[in-house]
């Protein structure tokens, strides 16, 4: 398989739980490596056009407004199928589907607060990672 990035957001309902840690933990247990990272407050058109893409969904305006609630911390993460191996230990959209042991099953409240945010492909990983980094900010591991 091949090694892969993928752009992770803990959301600002995970970071008020004061769950970082935990959540950086399971990252790190699964063989995902973090290779940058920046804690920020997104303003609205920062937000507005990172999600862009739902810009036509019914729940656009409460999503960009959950996100700009409060910080969030943004990383790229690096392993082995890492974007499929994100998203299996985020579990579902919506955590009343998650599956147990996940982040969201664990941590998420509701669907449209759902604690992390993971790319869903190697196109979308690429774009999302350069939203938020440039070259020099991330960090491969050289050892
Ligand atoms: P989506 O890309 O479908 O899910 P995922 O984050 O698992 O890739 O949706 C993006 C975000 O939009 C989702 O994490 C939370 C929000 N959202 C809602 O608030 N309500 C909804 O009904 C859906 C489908 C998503």
């Amino acid at each position: 398989m091949a090694v892969e990035r993928t752009l992770s957001i803990i959301k600002p309902d995970a970071v008020a739980k004061n769950v970082i840690g935990e959540i950086y933990s399971r990252f790190e247990h699964a063989g995902l490596k973090i290779i940058a990272a920046r804690m920020q407050h997104l303003s609205r058109e920062r937000a507005e056009a990172f999600y862009a893409v739902h810009s036509e969904r019914p729940f656009f305006k409460d999503l960009v407004s959950f996100m700009i609630s409060g910080p969030v911390m943004v990383q790229v993460l690096e392993g082995e199928n890492a974007i499929a191996l994100h998203r299996d230990i985020m579990g579902a959209t919506d955590p009343k589907k998650a599956d147990p042991g996940t982040i969201r099953a664990d941590f998420a409240d509701s669907i449209d607060e759902n604690a992390v945010h993971g790319s869903d492909s190697p196109d979308t990983a690429a774009q999302e990672i350069n939203f938020f980094f440039g070259p020099d900010e991330v960090c491969p591991r050289t050892r």
